[in-house]
């Protein structure tokens, strides 16, 4: 067996360990309506020309019942669809259609915290301190002669404290209740077994129904250190081995691995379901604790999604990922984009990468349009060829870059506001999708043209009917990939790097007999010999020649 072998070739493995997940973000993939807010009825209307793409599954970010003071992660009842997305009859009309089109479906599970409307914290607010009701959620009294000041010094990952105080019944200043995001978003008290089993109820819910997995959100944070220790300010990453990591008391706590394993135990009662973490924890060996037998079957790999376009950053997070997922028997995933991070097409285009959470607004400098989306074709190329699972967060795969000019008028993530604007946040990423060039103001995504977030006039030119069909278009291009990466059984290939192709400036490797070749650099090289399966500049490659910032598939 060749020692360069970074991944093994697996025969019939799980459809998780491979699969292309398309993330859907219902407020802004179609609108059936017309009330400016994407739905299930829209949804289920493109479904056809989602499938044309060639996924395997849709994970819908969340749609139940909520006030959407967080987009949604905000949730007031987790069995409901809420009203302004349809209803449970809709999605269960959409769900029959993805599965005749042989989509599998991938729900939004949020067990960090609830939203403050659901009836269990509205219950808690009613009852006494210390009761029953009180302990769902992580109440305290607060320091100070009066309890004027919060319990601990923990910060909110969306700016200000992460505590709020509650009025009484009988009307009197009381305790306060952590919130490590918005003060709508109330922290459940995960040392509470009655929280656990709530959860297993929401989680057999929805697989008694049949859905084909689980996103879990905030995966790492559900478990708090006991007697709440203060920490040093506000961090959304746990970074560090564990063996020498300054322990951070809300996230990454070592008690999040047996609550895990429980929903594991649950999975494993039903065939083929899956659960996917969303956790910020880094390095990837530390993550790969997340992913181990009994645990989730995937987690995002955001070490990859941080990764700039550079030759030697990707080498080393590609080699990495393989070895310490492999380690564990996990599959890796890849990711480049989601709801919570800029577009790849803007981040790659930006003279320099703006911090987590950060987002880029009209007071930021502004990236290369044109620069930005070759870099990121050539990065969706190079990610579509590893073996393991891939996510594609929708308008990806029209090349879709940040609204990156969007006023603050128009801002709605809780970011924006609880940093009185000094992180503008992540709307840019979460623009509705411009579906028709001609189709008004919100570019086809209604007949109406309203949009909760307008769409920049720029939307026109990357809208699906400017590109379907089209050779060379981005749209094209991704279709193209996920073909071959069918075709050759990529997903699960064997993989290894190819230095006999590559230089200082250029990247290869090989998977199952296709070598994915990148030019980080300025200069354009000769291709070598074999068939060209896909190239990211199709219209414009001089023939025979690999340019900068440039993909090639090539059969050898
Ligand atoms: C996750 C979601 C993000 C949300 C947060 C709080 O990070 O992806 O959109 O704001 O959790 O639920
Ligand atoms: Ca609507």
């Amino acid at each position: 067996m060749d020692a360069n072998v970074l991944h093994k070739s697996i025969k019939s493995p799980e459809w998780w360990r491979t699969a292309v997940i398309y993330q859907i973000y219902p407020r802004s993939f179609a609108d059936g309506n017309g009330d400016g807010i994407g739905d299930l009825v829209g949804t289920t209307a493109r479904l056809e020309s989602l499938a044309s793409l060639g996924i395997d599954a849709i994970w819908f970010s969340p749609f139940f019942k909520s006030p959407q003071k967080d987009a949604g992660y905000d949730v007031a009842d987790y069995k409901t669809i809420d009203p302004l997305f349809g209803t449970n009859e809709e999605f269960y009309d959409l769900w029959a259609k993805a599965k005749s089109l042989g989509l599998r479906i991938i729900v939004d599970v949020v067990p960090n915290h609830s939203s403050d409307q659901h009836e269990l914290f509205q219950a808690a607010l009613k009852a006494a301190p210390g009761s029953a009701e009180r302990e769902m959620y992580i109440f305290r009294d607060g320091q100070g002669a009066k309890g004027e000041i919060p319990p601990n010094n923990w910060e909110s990952v969306f700016g200000g404290n992460a505590w709020t105080r509650i009025q009484e019944p009988d009307g009197t200043l009381g305790q306060w209740y952590l919130h490590i995001f918005d003060s709508s978003q109330p922290d459940f008290n995960w040392e509470n077994p009655k929280v656990r089993e709530f959860f297993e109820g929401v989680l057999s819910f929805w697989l008694d129904k049949g859905v084909d997995g689980f996103r879990i959100d905030v995966a790492h944070g559900l478990v708090k250190q006991v007697g709440l220790p203060d920490v040093q300010g506000a961090a959304t990453h746990v970074t560090g081995e564990e063996d020498q990591a300054t322990e951070h008391p809300f996230w990454g706590q070592e008690g999040v691995h047996e609550i895990i394993r429980g929903w594991r135990e649950l999975l494993n009662k039903y065939d083929d379901r899956a659960m996917c973490a969303e956790a910020w924890v880094l390095p990837l060996s530390r993550m790969a604790k997340w992913v181990r037998p009994d645990e989730y079957h995937q987690t995002f790999n955001f070490g990859y999604l941080e990764t700039p376009w550079d030759r030697a950053a990707l080498e080393k997070v590609v080699t990495e990922s393989l070895h310490e997922f492999g380690k564990v028997g996990a599959p890796s995933t890849w990711v480049l984009s989601n709801h919570d991070t800029i577009r790849h097409t803007s981040k790659y285009g930006s003279p320099s990468i703006p911090m987590h959470g950060m987002g880029i607004g009209p007071d930021s400098e502004q990236p290369d349009e044109a620069l930005g989306l070759r870099k990121a074709r050539a990065a969706s190329a190079f990610m579509l060829g590893l073996p393991g699972g891939a996510y594609v967060y929708q308008g990806e795969e029209l090349g879709l870059p940040e609204h990156t000019m969007l006023e603050g008028k128009y801002r709605q993530d809780p970011t924006y506001f609880r940093t009185n604007g000094e992180k503008v946040g992540r709307d840019g990423c979460r623009v509705p999708l411009p579906w028709e060039a001609n189709g008004g103001a919100s570019f086809g995504f209604n007949t109406t043209g309203k949009s909760w977030l307008p769409a920049p006039e720029s939307f026109k030119r990357y809208a699906r009917d400017q590109q379907e069909g089209v050779p060379g278009s981005t749209l094209e291009l991704y279709k193209r990939l996920i073909k071959e990466r069918k075709q050759f059984h990529l997903g699960s290939g064997e993989f290894r790097f190819a230095p006999e192709y590559s230089s200082d400036s250029t990247l290869g490797y090989i998977n199952n007999g296709v070598l994915v070749l990148s030019n980080f650099g300025p200069d354009s090289v000769n291709l070598p010999a074999g068939k060209l399966l896909v190239t990211t500049q199709h219209d414009l490659t001089v023939e025979g020649v690999l340019e900068h910032d440039q993909t090639v598939w090539i059969k050898l």
